[in-house]
C-alpha cells in the first residue's frame, strides 16, 4: 500500500488551460487510493466540465461556500484534509492566498485548513516571471506552502517558455513526498548545485552550461523529507521550501571552504555541481583589452573537492558525487567511485537527448558500492532527484 491510501485529498482546480491535467491527477490520486473531493473555481469551469472531475473522484464536484444541503463547506473541506492540492493554481489563485482572502469555496478551504498544502502553479511565463507572482510565492514557500515549480515547454497558444504545468507524474510523487514519512528528519544534507565561474579578468569568466536544476531538486526532496539543507549553489533559483539555508558562491575554490565547513556535519553530502577542472592561474586585476593581442591564459587545476571530501570521510556519512561520461558510462562511474572514496555515483550519459546540463530531464545510473546499479530511465529531474535521495537514504546508519 502507498502513502495516498486512504489520505483525504481535496483537489482545487482554478482556471487555466492545464486544468485538464487535473483530471489526470485525479484519476492517479483515486487510482493509488486516495479519497479525492474535488473543489473548481468558476474559471476552471471554462477549461474541464464538472462532470468530468465528479465522474472520476471520489465525490461530487463542489464549487460554491453556500451550499444548503452541507453548510460550512470550506472548513468541513479544511478540516477533515489531509492534503490540498491545487492543479493548475492561477496567479489569482496565488494571490488570493498570499493575501489571505477568502472569496470562494476554494481560497475559504484553504484558510481554513491546518494541513499541508501542494500548490501547482501553471501560466504564461510573463505572468511567471511577473515580481508580484514571484513574491506572492516567495510568501506561500515561507509559510511552509509546498510548490511544485512549472517547467519549460508548450504554452497554450502556441508560445513557448516556463509556465507549464508539472507532469501528473511530478504532481503525484510531490504528493507522495508530503504525505509519506519524515525519513531524513533530523539528519543534515549537503548539497551542490550549478556550475562554478573562473574569472579572467574583471568581467570574463570560464564557466560551463550546468543549470543547477538537478542540485536544487535534490535539495528540495531532502529537505520535504525532513532534512536540514545547506545548499551550495552557483545559480539563482527559487529556493526550495522548507528548512533549507542557500550559501552562494561563484568559483570552485569559494564552493571548497563552503562545502569544507559543512561537511564533516553532514550525514549525506551531494556533490551535484559542475565544478571546473581547471581555472586560470592568475585573474588579471582590470579588463584585458583587446588591442593588446591575443592573451595567454595559463590555466591550472582546481581543488577536487570531492576527492578531497572523500579523503577525510566521517564513518557513516553517505558521499555522492555525479559523472558527466559521453562513454563507458557504468566502468567510468565504478573507477570514479573507488578512485574518490564515494558510496554512491550518479552518472549521466550527456550526449544522448533530453540528459544533462540545460534540461528539465535526466537519465542516470546510480551506481552503488554493493548491489546493482540503480537505472533512472528519462524523467522529470525531480523524479531523478528521489531515487538519488532513496538510495543514498538506504546508506544511512539508525539515528543516534
Ligand atoms: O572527475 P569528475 O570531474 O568527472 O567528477 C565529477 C564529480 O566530482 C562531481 O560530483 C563534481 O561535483 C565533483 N568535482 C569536484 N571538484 C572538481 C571537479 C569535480 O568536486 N574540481
Amino acid at each position: 500500500m502507498g502513502v495516498l491510501a486512504g489520505k483525504r485529498i481535496v483537489l482545487g482546480v482554478t482556471g487555466g488551460i492545464a486544468a485538464y491535467k487535473a483530471v489526470e491527477v485525479c484519476r492517479r490520486l483515486v487510482d493509488a487510493g486516495a479519497h479525492v473531493s474535488p473543489i473548481m473555481t468558476k474559471g476552471a469551469e471554462h477549461f474541464i466540465g464538472r462532470t468530468t472531475l465528479s465522474a472520476l473522484a471520489s465525490e461530487p464536484v463542489q464549487s460554491s461556500l453556500w451550499d444548503e444541503e452541507s453548510p460550512i463547506p470550506h472548513t468541513r473541506l479544511g478540516q477533515g484534509a489531509d492534503l490540498i492540492l491545487v492543479v493548475p493554481a492561477t496567479a489569482r489563485l496565488i494571490g488570493a492566498y498570499a493575501a489571505g482572502l477568502s472569496t470562494d469555496l476554494l481560497t475559504a478551504t484553504l484558510l481554513a485548513t491546518r494541513a499541508p498544502v501542494l500548490v501547482c502553479p501553471a501560466m504564461h511565463t510573463e505572468m511567471w516571471e511577473h515580481p508580484a507572482v514571484h513574491d506572492n510565492l516567495a510568501t506561500l514557500r515561507r509559510r511552509g506552502v509546498h510548490i511544485v515549480e512549472p517547467e519549460a515547454g508548450r504554452l497554450a497558444g502556441g508560445d513557448v517558455g516556463r509556465g507549464r504545468l508539472a507532469s501528473p507524474e511530478s504532481i503525484v510523487a510531490a504528493a507522495e513526498r508530503v504525505l509519506g514519512p519524515a525519513d531524513l528528519h533530523g539528519r543534515t544534507v549537503l548539497v551542490t548545485a550549478g556550475g562554478t565561474r573562473e574569472p579572467i579578468d574583471a568581467v570574463r569568466v570560464i564557466a560551463n552550461r550546468s543549470s543547477g536544476r538537478q542540485g536544487y531538486a535534490i535539495a528540495a526532496e531532502a529537505a520535504s523529507r525532513g532534512a536540514r539543507v545547506v545548499l551550495v549553489s552557483t545559480v539563482e533559483l527559487p529556493a526550495p521550501s522548507g528548512d533549507v539555508s542557500i550559501i552562494p558562491v561563484e568559483t570552485a575554490a569559494e564552493m571548497q571552504a563552503a562545502v569544507e565547513s559543512h561537511a564533516s556535519a553532514s550525514n549525506i553530502v551531494v556533490m551535484a555541481a559542475a565544478v571546473a577542472d581547471f581555472r586560470p592561474a592568475q585573474a588579471a586585476p582590470g579588463k584585458i583589452k583587446k588591442d593588446g593581442g591575443v592573451p595567454e591564459i595559463t590555466l591550472e587545476p582546481t581543488p577536487d573537492i570531492l576527492a578531497g571530501l572523500g579523503s577525510v570521510k566521517p564513518a557513516g556519512q553517505v558521499l555522492v558525487g555525479f559523472a558527466a561520461e559521453t562513454s563507458d558510462l557504468v566502468p567510468n562511474a565504478q573507477s570514479k567511485l573507488l578512485r574518490k572514496n564515494l558510496d554512491l555515483i550518479v552518472a549521466n550519459d550527456v550526449s544522448l537527448p533530453g540528459v544533462g546540463f540545460h534540461h528539465e530531464t535526466n537519465a542516470v545510473t546510480i551506481v552503488r558500492r554493493h548491489g546493482d546499479p540503480i537505472i533512472v530511465s528519462l524523467s522529470d529531474k525531480r523524479v531523478v532527484a528521489k531515487a538519488v535521495v532513496d538510495a543514498a537514504a538506504a546508506l544511512l546508519g539508525p539515528q543516534i
